[in-house]
């Protein structure tokens, strides 16, 4: 087995809105390789965990750190080489609606690097094949299902090469098929890229196949209640939250989910 290499580090972070609390005592490593699974019911705060890792929202307390260095510490040109090595693809996905496909994708590339006009156009065209959409460069984001517009998402997100990539519920709002050929599509990213992944998601298919490290943030306690490879979890956790999510069970059971994990 490889010996875990930390890439980014959460360490006693409490996350607020004014003086609303809304997690806190999080403390946890990302290791390069992973997909990491931020998991929890609706409104735990995923979604605000993912905006402190990418640097749009400031902790309220402790830190957040890529390879020792503090994201909110660090000087500004550090900090801008730290965000560089980041893709994100927001919850929603988020296309500009007026632009097509390939200048969405282009946004980034005409933004952060040196490429001319045709190395651009080229680059477009090997996002769009590493995420299934070759030839959809010209259409516009109305002019595409919901699954290719989620992967012209994942295509703008890998533009830069990030080194990172944090992705927020990749397969909410897609069928079991597209939900699943989702994971298998962030998977192939991962080693296609050599990237470590960070996503965002309630969906048990998904935190099944693609999750090898995570987190549970519970909404009640506001904390972190387990960490840890969410099949261990399964067979080893205690807590009856974390058992109740992973099974499906209580208040878990109206949550919106792919297809149930078979016999465990
Ligand atoms: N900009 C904001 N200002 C104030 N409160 C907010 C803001 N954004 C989110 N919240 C609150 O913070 C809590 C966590 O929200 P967040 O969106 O991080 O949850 P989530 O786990 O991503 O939920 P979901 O599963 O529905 O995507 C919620 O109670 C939400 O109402
Ligand atoms: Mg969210």
């Amino acid at each position: 087995m490889n010996i875990p290499q930390p890439i980014l580090q959460v360490s006693e972070l409490t996350m607020a809105y004014g003086d609303i609390v809304i997690q806190s005592g999080l403390t946890f490593t990302v290791n390069r390789g992973d997909i990491f699974v931020v998991m929890g019911g609706s409104g735990c705060g995923k979604s605000t965990l993912l905006r402190h890792m990418v640097g749009l929202k400031a902790p309220f307390k402790g830190t957040v750190s890529y390879e020792g260095v503090s994201l909110w510490e660090a000087s500004e040109t550090d900090r801008a080489g730290l965000l560089r090595k980041m893709g994100v693809l927001y919850q929603g996905g988020a296309l500009w609606s007026s632009m097509t496909i390939a200048e969405n994708i282009s946004v980034p590339l005409e933004a952060y690097t040196p490429l001319n006009r045709r190395e651009i156009s080229e680059m477009v065209s090997l996002k769009l094949a590493l995420v299934g959409l070759t030839g959809f460069e010209e259409y516009y984001p109305s002019e595409i299902s919901g699954g290719m517009r989620k992967r012209a998402g994942l295509a703008r997100a890998i533009a830069l090469d990030p080194e990172i990539l944090f992705i927020d519920e990749p397969s909410s709002g897609l069928d079991p098929v597209n939900a699943s050929l989702m994971d298998d599509l962030i998977m192939e990213l991962r080693d296609s890229l050599g990237s470590t992944v960070v996503m965002v998601t309630h969906e048990l298919a998904s935190i099944f196949a693609v999750g090898n490290n995570s987190v549970f943030l519970d909404a009640d306690r506001k904390t972190m209640i387990a960490h840890g490879d969410p099949d261990e979890l399964l067979r080893g956790c205690s807590d009856p939250a974390v058992q109740a999510f992973l099974r499906r069970q209580g208040k878990y059971v109206h949550e919106k989910s792919g297809i149930e994990p078979l016999e465990r």
